[in-house]
């Protein structure tokens, strides 16, 4: 059922231990535990991985501190960026490496898997560009006493950074947080998630070999609540960035106030895609349907709720139903598999709750709804697809992180803002027109991070990401994710 074979390296990497990273140290777990990595489209253990817990925390904490305020804080912005762009060159050559451990412990297609990687060496570059372009500003002060007064900004790297990140990108999120740790000038301990330490521990492994200085990036594999938790807790953190649930993030929020440390957050959606009669509907439907499916709808910024103006609302359905059908469900491991296992047995019970629970509310299932006949081990779930009149179905308003589309008629414009704004979330939405006029209206009108016109999905590291309401605090990427990392001092010199 796979044709993709797996790498002689790969093979070795899964047979060797996998270990927890402090200052530059492969180590066990203090308490010497270890969990297990499952492969979401076998439900069988892949490997071993140490599980850390609050002393292994403390360990990892102390050795980011010790760097920080150590040769790392000195060195040259120029240095950065040279083992910034070593390491996007690691990525580059063990891209394959990468993409398989990605599809072996999160179950998505090997295609995908293979842009996961690829792109993760273009967000290093791009960081990469940034240390010697970190600038502060000299500022034209007006002193009472009228006396000469010179005043200048110093850009600083905000410290240790606590990076918390989830299981949808394994690899995507490890480098959108340490790109910007790094580039800056901070320290980093990295807490991948559980469900896929993997390609966490193999990239922190390429960050050693490109020659970082110990300590500066320290890896702590284990669980939300026992490794997390602290972390984020942590008095001698400065800052953290999560990327995940609503609820976890609202969890951080609060640790942080122990120390008041800089939070940022990325968190949920539930986003509003929206077709406007005049667009062209083959191509709307097929944006639509990759919105929700891509990555088994796993996806923070998944195309999750669709308002299809109603004159063209069955002619969409149709073509919704047939790129659902079209969907190849199986391994990622096999190369014509197009849609992936979801990543857990827990996430296919919680996707799975809805699809029934939106049939209980009233909302009309169009096409799947079920887990396909032919596939009897793994997490798999059909394309799902429901049409909710109403619009009050959980499936309308609660992120589901599932392939499961819900849809809505529209016919009055004037509304469409207001109705696509009802939730309490703002990360993402879209529209479909060549209609210029109402593409930039609706763009301003439209309360999300990101708004995406005739696409979906497209982020580049130079332009930011992130969420309005609770989809999240900050931005990731661009200039706007340097702010993030460092402070702004202000220096005044009396000239008098
Ligand atoms: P989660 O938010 O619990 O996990 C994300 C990360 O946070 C993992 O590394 C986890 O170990 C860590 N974590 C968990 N509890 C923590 C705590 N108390 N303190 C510090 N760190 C903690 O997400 P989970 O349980 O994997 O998925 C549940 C739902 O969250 C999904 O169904 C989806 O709706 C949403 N989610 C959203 C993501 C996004 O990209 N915005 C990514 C993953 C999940
Ligand atoms: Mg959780």
């Amino acid at each position: 059922m796979s044709d993709v074979q797996l790498l002689p390296a790969v093979r070795e990497f899964l047979a060797s231990p996998k270990r927890l990273f402090i200052g530059g140290q492969w180590q066990d777990a203090a308490k010497g535990r270890h969990f297990a990595v499952e492969n979401p489209a076998t439900a069988q253990t892949i490997c071993q991985v140490a599980d850390g817990d609050e002393a292994d925390v403390d360990a990892a904490v102390a050795a980011a501190r010790a760097a920080f305020e150590g040769p790392w804080r000195w060195e040259t912005p120029a240095r950065r960026g040279y083992l910034l762009f070593r390491l996007a060159e690691l990525i580059d050559a063990h891209a394959e490496e990468l993409a398989q451990l990605i599809t072996l412990e999160n179950g998505k297609p090997i295609a995908n898997a293979r842009g996961e990687a690829a792109s993760a060496a273009n967000i290093i570059r791009y960081f990469a560009g940034w240390p010697t372009k970190i600038e502060g500003s000299t500022v034209p002060v007006s002193p009472a006493s009228g006396a000469p007064m010179l005043n200048y900004t110093l850009r600083e790297p905000v410290g240790v950074c606590a990076l918390i990140v989830p299981w949808n990108f394994p690899l995507t999120m490890c480098v959108w947080k340490l790109g910007p740790a790094l580039a800056t000038g901070c320290t980093a301990v990295l807490k991948p998630a559980e469900q896929t330490p993997l390609v966490a521990v193999r990239l922190v492994q390429l960050i050693e070999q490109a020659g970082f200085p110990a300590g500066v990036v320290n890896l702590l594999t284990g669980f939300g609540m026992r490794t997390g938790a602290p972390l984020a807790a942590h008095a001698d953190v400065d800052k953290i960035a999560f990327t995940g649930s609503t609820q976890v993030g609202r969890l951080i929020a609060q640790a942080a106030t122990g120390n008041m440390k800089k939070v940022s957050l990325e968190l949920g959606g539930k986003s509003p895609n929206i077709i406007l009669p005049d667009a062209d509907i083959a191509r709307a439907a097929k944006g639509a349907a990759d919105g929700i499916f891509y990555n088994q709808g796993q996806v923070c910024t998944a195309a999750s709720r669709l308002y299809v103006h109603e004159k063209v609302l069955d002619q969409v359905l149709d073509e919704l139903r047939r790129h659902a059908a079209a969907h190849v469900i199986g391994s990622g491991l096999n190369s014509s598999t197009t849609l992936g296992p979801l990543v857990s047995e827990r996430q296919l019970g919680m996707v799975s709750g809805y699809l029934q629970r939106g049939v209980e509310e009233g909302a009309e299932l169009i096409c799947g709804g079920k887990r396909p006949e032919h596939l009897e081990h793994g997490h798999f779930i059909e394309p799902s697809v429901f049409l909710d009149r109403a619009e009050r179905a959980c499936v309308a308003r609660e992120e589901i992180f599932g392939p499961v589309l819900t849809v809505m008629s529209w016919s009055d414009v004037d509304e469409l803002a207001q109705r696509a704004n009802d939730s309490p979330y703002g990360l993402a939405a879209g529209l479909w027109t060549n209609d210029l006029r109402a593409a930039h209206r609706l763009a301003a009108q439209l309360k999300a991070g990101s708004v995406w016109i005739n696409c979906w999905n497209v982020v580049d590291p130079a332009s930011p990401f992130g969420g309005y309401k609770q989809s999240g605090w900050g931005r990731e990427m661009s200039k706007h994710v340097i702010d993030a990392y460092t402070e702004t001092k202000s220096v005044f010199v009396d000239l008098a």
